[in-house]
């Protein structure tokens, strides 16, 4: 739909082959949320071949009929475009069904199977299937074994269908779990029919830094150790657990968010250009950049990284408990909710660069932002103005856009610099800050793009360097605590402030 004069020539004219959609865990807060909302919105845009189809499957008994009203709803409330087109939804929910079973149970393949084959044949599916596993992970092996015992998984090789399943994350625990999750999905399925979400590198703002890195030419000569000082990267939200305090009780802010997403910008700040756009160039580039990372020592992990939980605090004027009262959550929790690391990445073009990333709930506000600051002049002739560093600044969300920082020269008599900004914002540029990560991502899979998924050594690469920091920590102190509503704890301040270097004001 383009009915954006900004937005001319931005329509995607990629259409999926016919498929179906079968989403496990079709009960769940995801397919409601984000899920259904993603692929309505991708009706919306005339982006879903014809005949499209979604079948959700979990445990509860329910007619289509009331699945359907379900996610009339969800849509109707989390959907970005609003109100709900009614005649367009109600030809999308021509294709929504459902399918009870227990995930554990070969009968409810053998029903999937049916309503399959029933969809090709009435709506012209042509065996095309997208299985979306969002369930808890430990049901991931049984239900991709559920699959190849009915025959739901085509052969790779088959080109006249394709099978493709995705899953949510997180993907393992720890190293350990991780590779052993994938040779189990591995003996029945190949890499190319895998696809791990990671939902930031949907966000329109982190394919960006791939554009901004390489689709320009004037920031790369800088973009390496002779004029960068240092990089920071921060995922700061200012919510809590939200009542998923027994899956934060074993995550923690390291498995929620670093290992995957906030790894996921790393790599792709320091990466090298790829040799071509697409899925293997530009995850082989991605794996370089994990590899590089320098791993810590069981004393490096005490030096160089901070773990903190909230307290009770204040968030925007209002009072919050502290993690420890949230529901499902121990009073003698260790589990960390801020967590923060200085990394090198040992390469040529990195080498003595500090990486510092922070991540965290009940921050001060929500935020992601990549900085990259480079050095300082090197012959001060403006020894009365403060000395300040050029910063650019790639905002992930919310405002999404980059801005230059730079020294300029207050207006009068005296050769006062002060620092100011260059901006760009998506809002005013584009009208808009485009479709929600989801919509990229689902539609992607159905088009076979893995190009923003995240590969298999990918995901063991940076357990790899994850997984050595959890068990120092698991014998280390207690997490550090901080007030609700702050930017974290003490040491947070000190891992920079020891460098002589401070966080950037957010
Ligand atoms: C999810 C985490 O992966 O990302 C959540 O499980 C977190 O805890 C969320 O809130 C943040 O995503 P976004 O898109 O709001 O930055």
């Amino acid at each position: 739909m383009n009915d954006n004069p900004l937005r001319e020539g931005i329509a995607s004219d990629r259409i999926p082959d016919p498929c179906t959609v079968v989403i496990f865990g079709a009960s769940g807060d995801l397919t409601k949320r984000k899920l259904m909302p993603a692929l309505y919105n991708l009706a919306v845009s005339r982006l879903l071949p014809p005949g499209f189809s979604v079948l959700g499957v979990a445990r509860r008994p329910k007619p289509d009929e009331v699945f359907r009203a379900e996610q009339h709803e969800g849509v109707s409330q989390f959907s970005r475009r609003k109100p709900v087109e009614e005649v367009l939804w109600n030809d999308f929910a021509q294709g929504v069904g459902y399918v009870q079973g227990s995930f554990d149970d070969a009968a409810t393949y053998v029903s999937l199977r049916e309503r399959l084959e029933h969809l090709d044949r009435t709506r012209n599916t042509r065996g095309n299937r997208v299985f979306y596993l969002s369930t808890p992970p430990a049901e991931f092996s049984g239900i991709v074994r559920g699959l190849a015992g009915a025959g739901l998984i085509a052969d790779r090789k088959d080109t006249s269908r394709f099978s493709r399943v995705v899953l949510e994350k997180p993907f393992g625990v720890d190293l350990h779990s991780a590779e052993a999750l994938d040779t189990d999905l591995h003996q029945v399925l190949s890499e190319s029919q895998l696809y791990r979400i990671d939902h930031y590198l949907g966000k329109e703002a982190v394919q960006n830094m791939l554009a901004f890195r390489f689709g320009n030419a004037i920031f790369e000569p800088l973009w390496n150790r002779a004029h960068i000082d240092h990089v920071q990267i921060t995922v700061a939200e200012d919510i809590g657990v939200e009542g998923r305090g027994k899956f934060y009780e074993k995550a923690g802010t390291l498995r929620d968010i670093v290992q995957n997403h906030l790894i996921q910008l790393l790599a792709l700040a320091a990466m090298e250009a790829p040799v071509a756009f697409d899925a293997n160039a530009v995850r082989d580039e991605k794996v370089k950049v994990l590899r590089a990372l320098r791993p810590l020592s069981r004393e490096d992990v005490y030096r160089y990284t901070v773990r903190g939980q909230y307290h009770p605090g204040g968030v925007s004027g209002k009072a919050v408990p502290g993690y420890r009262e949230e529901p499902d959550v121990s009073p003698t929790s260790r589990t960390e909710t801020f967590c923060a690391f200085k990394f090198y990445v040992d390469n040529w073009r990195w080498h003595g660069v500090p990486f510092y990333i922070r991540a965290g709930k009940r921050l001060a506000r929500r935020i992601t932002d990549v900085s990259v600051h480079f050095k300082a002049v090197p012959h001060r002739l403006f020894a009365d103005s403060p000395a300040e560093d050029n910063v650019l600044a790639l905002r992930i969300q919310p405002d999404e856009g980059i801005t230059l920082r730079f020294a300029s020269k207050v207006p009068g008599p005296r050769n006062l610099l002060r620092p100011v900004n260059m901006e760009f914002r998506y809002g005013a540029a584009f009208g808009g800050s485009g479709p929600e990560a989801y919509e990229r991502l689902l539609l992607d899979v159905m088009l076979g793009e893995a190009t923003l998924f995240t590969r298999s050594d990918e995901v063991r690469t940076s357990w790899e360097h994850f997984s050595p920091i959890l068990d120092g920590w698991r014998e280390g102190p207690e997490p550090e605590p901080y007030a609700a509503g702050t930017w974290g704890p003490a040491s947070a301040e000190a891992l920079l402030t020891r460098d002589g270097r401070r966080w950037r004001r957010l």
